[in-house]
């Protein structure tokens, strides 16, 4: 990971994009959140970061991200003070960096969601403690991305070709081959990402943290003028990321690459990453109810997907229309509610790393 800027205190880290993960972040935090999830069902939590406070300041609406970060310090042991967009310094038109400044004086990490691209990057630029991205307008989410990986991992026992369990640990989707004389597995995983890939920053930030695997592909659905930036589909090219685009979730047939496959979006689908078109980035409203309600998961359109046990459904939440409620009992449905509970243990291991500068817990005793 990328060390934050150096300052009179010493270096520290931030999480402001998934660019600045390596892999080995990225698997080491895997493993810190399944630490967390045994400690949390074992023992309800821990004192890991006891006395240690965040702050949380968000600028624009929230209920899993915040919540869950607010959950995760409290289970660490810490403690949270939460700046009130409302009725803080900046109503009185105090900048976002002397609002950093303060909180270095009182806190020990800060979890920041605000409406400019880059806004968190300018207040790590200013900050003595570990800046967390939790949302840069149109940018990037990295810690929501940290939970779909996370979650990925645990639904399925591997991401891509990457096994980090042993084969009868992980649940398995059927696909993967052990390759006895290359003595590795080799696997491909389909991630059919659905919505508003233009704006969407959950999107953003897990399409570069998966092309970070060997053995991805891609299935961007989108209407044109919302399809994923082309700066990020270089980026995951560049990566060796497969990738094919459609504008259709129904009977389109898609082939990834090339690939000779006569198959439609969902059905071919390991995954599916629905989000929601993001109504508040919209110039106008015209140009928004052109493509509401575009895209609807629901009973009928998942039945040409996998059974059961080899794809799964996800979504960063909150959903307006995009999942019909009568998909919520599904058992391929993972955003209701596994996905949303890994976004607790991934923001520990998160809290943990940043505050305390290391990756796995070593309390491990905390686990019995
Ligand atoms: C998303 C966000 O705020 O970017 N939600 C989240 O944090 N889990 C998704 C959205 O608002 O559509």
């Amino acid at each position: 990971m990328k060390l934050g800027t150096k300052t009179q205190y010493g270096s520290y880290k931030n999480l402001i994009s998934v660019l600045d993960l390596t892999l080995s972040d990225i698997i080491s935090l895997c493993n810190a959140a399944d630490i967390f999830k045994k400690i949390v069902k074992n023992k309800g939590g821990c004192d890991m970061l006891r006395y240690r406070i965040l702050a949380t300041y968000f600028s624009e609406p929230s209920t899993r991200s915040l919540c869950s970060f607010h959950a995760a310090m409290l289970r660490l042991g810490g403690n949270v003070i939460n700046v009130d967009n409302n009725h803080s310094s900046i109503k009185k038109g105090e900048s976002l960096t002397d609002t950093i400044r303060t909180l270095n004086s009182y806190c020990d990490a800060i979890v920041l969601r605000h409406p400019h691209v880059h806004s968190t990057e300018n207040a790590a630029s200013v900050s003595c403690i570990p800046v967390i991205n939790a949302g840069d307008g149109t940018g990037e989410h990295p810690s929501q991305s940290l939970v779909d990986v996370y979650t990925i991992l645990c639904e399925f026992g591997h991401i891509g070709d990457y096994f980090p369990f042993t084969k009868s640990n992980g649940k398995n989707n059927g696909k993967s081959t052990y390759d006895q004389n290359n003595n590795q597995y080799e696997c491909n995983m389909t991630i059919v990402v659905v919505g508003d890939l233009k704006h969407g920053r959950t999107v953003h930030s897990l399409v570069q943290l998966l092309a970070q695997f060997n053995g991805i592909q891609f299935i961007f659905v989108s209407p044109i003028n919302l399809r994923m930036p082309d700066h990020i589909i270089e980026y995951i090219k560049e990566l060796g990321a497969k990738i094919a685009f459609t504008t259709k979730l129904t009977n389109e047939i898609v082939s990834v690459d090339q690939n000779n496959n006569q198959n439609d979006a969902l059905s071919q689908a390991d995954v599916v990453y629905m989000t929601r078109i993001q109504k508040e980035r919209f110039e106008n409203e015209t140009e928004y109810n052109n493509v509401k309600g575009l895209y609807i998961l629901n009973k009928e359109l998942l039945a040409r997907a996998k059974p059961e046990g080899s794809m799964i459904v996800m979504h960063p939440l909150p959903r307006v229309d995009e999942i019909h409620v009568d998909l919520d009992d599904d058992p391929r449905s993972a955003y209701i509610f596994r996905q949303m509970n890994n976004g607790m243990y991934m923001r520990m291991a998160i809290l943990h790393w940043l505050v305390l500068d290391k990756l796995i817990p070593d309390q491990i005793d905390y686990i019995k």
